[in-house]
């Protein structure tokens, strides 16, 4: 048993998948930072939003929520900065990053209101690090946010000095050392 590969035109066996609702975003996402012209802002858009992407779906899933909230929760992280990093003249990209993903994943048709709903709130709240507000999701988009910044590089242990940061890296048992 094993997984059925199709075969292509030359009967070699290529790799298939179906596109996701994930893959729409990241299309959207990368087809805007591509025309940034500033490299170096470039490559830290694209390093930070799939991290924090990746952060946020990791974490959704070790704090036992389903795949579908891993998906979302890695949909928000990709989005979180988006207007940080694409829409100058903004000091509230959080706020102005949960607007562009609302229209944008209503505009896709694939997204209940309930979704886009924990999506965009979990984009709007991401900046206030300090707030509790007892949502779980939100939390999650918080702690990878910050957790992405550690994880660039553990050396830099002054990243743990930050709470959310230290509170992630004790749940995941990463402070081994
Ligand atoms: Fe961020």
């Amino acid at each position: 048993m094993g997984i059925d590969y199709p075969e292509d035109e030359n009967n070699e066996q290529t790799y298939f998948r179906y596109l996701t609702r994930l893959d729409l975003v990241r299309d959207y996402i990368d087809d805007k930072y591509k025309t940034l012209p500033d490299e170096e802002l470039k490559r830290n858009a694209y390093v930070h939003s799939y991290g924090v992407g990746q952060a946020a779906s990791l974490l959704a899933l070790f704090r036992g929520f389903d795949e579908e909230t891993a998906e979302m929760a890695c949909i928000a992280g990709m989005f979180h900065d988006f207007a940080k990093y694409y829409v100058e003249d903004t000091d509230d990209h959080a706020h102005v990053s949960a607007k562009i993903a609302e229209s944008f994943l209503k505009e896709t048709g694939d997204f209940s209101e309930e979704e886009i709903k924990t999506i965009t709130e979990g984009i709007y709240h991401h900046s206030d690090k300090m707030v509790d507000d007892n949502v779980p999701f939100n939390d999650i988009i918080k702690d990878a946010d910050a957790l992405q910044h550690y994880l660039r590089n553990p050396m830099e242990k002054y990243w743990l000095e930050k709470s959310r940061v230290k509170k992630t890296v004790e749940e995941l048992k990463l402070n081994k050392h």
